[in-house]
């Protein structure tokens, strides 16, 4: 039986209708108005250049905001100081739109050996010092703030747990494996309980040529390790796979960043797996250890879970800082109890890959294991699930919720009811509940609360309410939640799928409103909507990622000038969406 919508919205804002997919304007609800933050080429430091289009160069854009704005991290307060109006904002700079950046480009074979360095600059992760005004004003970036930081392709990075040192990791660059330069493809992310970074290292695979590379056991085709068609290769010999084999081991981590200290040496733990990492997010055990979700964004590709083996102590971040060093390692296998109840649920095991610093999978060490996670993974039959992006746990119920994005490669004959539909165009978004409600349990319960799509196909399902008083949502991204415990969803592909812009929603998830999804926000033709930080019901900081990326788009030919400041080339942008006041 639906469920009776309330009276009103337990929101605190009216949803917005979809946007039609060639609309190139930002959309926020009545009363709501929004603000670049930052954008792609914004200069960070005091004697950075101011970005120019047409005379860009890898010196400054390793001083000015990445590209590809995605997971965003908001920390309130400026160094040393509780100030209301001074933050911190770090975000991931995915990947970069090489056709939109530069004039002229419609391959790699285009790009000139500066633009190659300069599009490496535009990677990795911008932290910069933010202000505003008074409290009803929109955000914004602060030149010259004593937090900012650029880590980019060149940046080094230390390496932690079992696989530091490995063979598997050592290069001609560094015989030691230990030292990394380059973080690659940051995708979704996670605050930690102590304040720090985490960023997922997704598809770094596209970055190497692995043309003519021998592949007897299969490891690099398991990765999706080809020929890069980025063209990196040509400027930097470690992304040729024949050239410098194990570099490619050095990518596909969790790396962690302590954002407040901009002299800290960041760092990639091994102990979390090696596979196209969509983010990390972390809860406490009952016993106070830290467990972090993953999820492996790849058609048929699993959930993870990893469980420290020492404990937070609150207030002790060098302590915290270790956690993610040592510890166990499992896959999920999600388990039906049928159709007959009308849900999708079940019960779930974590299987084990790595536990107590030994391998729970034959015939691979525990280095194995950790460098080719996906490989150990298939050897234990963990469930194949349609996409696994973000995992977020909800900070009031401690309940874990995972979008499953899409995955139209499923058949019938491989549909199971965690992963229900064949032809999985518009993903799905599923809700775990440890046994005990202790994130340390090795069992749990789940169930699908979002079956994506048009409301008035039959097969969607918005836990229980009532469809008619629901948005459209198609490809579920990223998660997040604001402090009531609602979940915030953002989409990534719903142009393709339902025909409107790609946007940010909210859907209650507990309580007789539960399911009742509606839409915040869309964004410019070409975007996609990452990095949703709900900073409360008036203020919500979105990652526009990827504006005007169209087939045949080019910066003589734009079909996005987002953010509009008149120079007529579209800059992703972390923007604020805020609540207008005194109206
Ligand atoms: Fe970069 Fe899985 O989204
Ligand atoms: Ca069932
Ligand atoms: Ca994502
Ligand atoms: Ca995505």
């Amino acid at each position: 039986l639906a469920k009776k919508p309330a009276k009103g919205s337990a929101l605190g804002f009216e949803g917005i209708a979809p946007t039609p997919a060639n609309v190139d304007a930002v959309k926020v609800p009545e009363g709501f108005a929004w603000a670049p933050i930052i954008s792609w080429g914004d200069p960070l430091f005091a004697d950075t250049p101011a970005f120019d289009f047409d005379n860009q160069t890898p010196e400054a854009q390793r001083e000015q905001a990445g590209y590809n704005c995605d997971y965003v991290q908001f920390h309130l307060g400026g160094a040393g100081n509780n100030g209301a109006h001074k933050g911190l904002l770090a975000f991931n700079n995915e990947y970069t739109n090489d056709e939109l950046m530069f004039r002229g480009i419609s391959s790699s074979d285009d790009l000139t050996d500066e633009q190659l360095e300069i599009i490496m600059a535009a990677h990795g992760i911008t932290i910069t010092e933010v202000a505003r005004r008074n409290a009803s004003s929109a955000w914004r970036w602060v030149q010259g703030g004593k937090r900012n930081r650029r880590l980019h392709t060149d940046s080094p990075f230390a390496v932690t747990g079992p696989a530091a040192g490995s063979a598997h990791l050592r290069t001609k660059a560094d015989p030691r494996g230990e030292r990394i330069l380059g973080t690659l493809n940051n995708c979704a992310g996670g605050e930690t309980p102590w304040g720090t970074y985490l960023s997922g290292e997704e598809n770094f695979n596209q970055y190497f040529d692995a043309t003519g590379a021998p592949d007897p056991d299969g490891k690099l085709k398991r990765y999706g390790i080809t020929s890069s068609g980025r063209g990196w290769e040509r400027v930097q010999d470690r992304f040729s796979v024949t050239k410098e084999p194990n570099e490619v081991n050095r990518f596909g981590w969790v790396v962690e960043v302590d954002p407040e200290d901009p002299t800290s040496t960041p760092v990639k733990h091994t102990s979390l797996g090696r596979f196209k990492h969509e983010g990390a997010t972390i809860a406490l055990t009952a016993d106070g250890r830290a467990a972090a979700y993953m999820g492996d964004d790849e058609r048929f590709d699993y959930i993870y879970k990893f469980i420290s083996k020492a404990k937070y102590v609150e207030g002790d971040k060098k302590h915290n800082m270790t956690l993610l060093t040592e510890g166990d390692l499992y896959v999920a296998k999600l388990t039906g109890d049928g159709a007959a109840d009308g849900e999708y649920d079940g019960t779930g095991q974590w299987l084990p890959l790595v536990v107590d610093g030994r391998s729970k999978v034959p015939g691979m060490s525990v280095e194995e294991v950790l460098v080719w996670t996906r490989i150990a993974a298939d050897k234990v039959g963990p469930t194949k699930m349609d996409r696994p992006e973000d995992v977020q746990p909800s900070p009031v119920t401690g309940k874990i919720y995972a979008a499953m994005t899409n995955n139209t490669r499923r058949t019938a004959a491989q549909i199971d009811e965690a992963n229900p539909r064949a032809n999985n165009k518009h993903g799905h978004v599923t809700e775990f509940t440890e046994d005990g409600g202790d994130h340390g349990s090795l069992t749990f319960t789940w169930k699908i609360v979002l079956v994506a799509g048009d409301p008035n196909d039959p097969q969607t399902y918005f836990d229980g309410y009532d469809k008619s008083e629901v948005s459209p949502i198609s490809c579920p991204d990223n998660v997040a939640f604001d402090g009531a415990g609602n979940l915030w969803i953002a989409t990534d592909g719903m142009p393709g799928t339902l025909g409107w812009c790609d946007a940010l929603y909210a859907m209650p998830v507990e309580g007789e409103d539960s399911g009742a999804l509606r839409q915040f926000l869309s964004v410019p033709v070409g975007a996609e909507t990452c990095g949703p930080t709900i900073l409360g019901p008036d203020s919500v900081i979105v990652a526009v990622q990827h504006p005007g990326e169209v087939d045949g788009a080019s910066p003589d030919n734009v079909v996005s000038q987002f953010p509009y400041r008149g120079d007529g080339q579209p800059r992703p942008s972390v923007i604020h969406a805020y609540r207008r006041h005194g109206r």
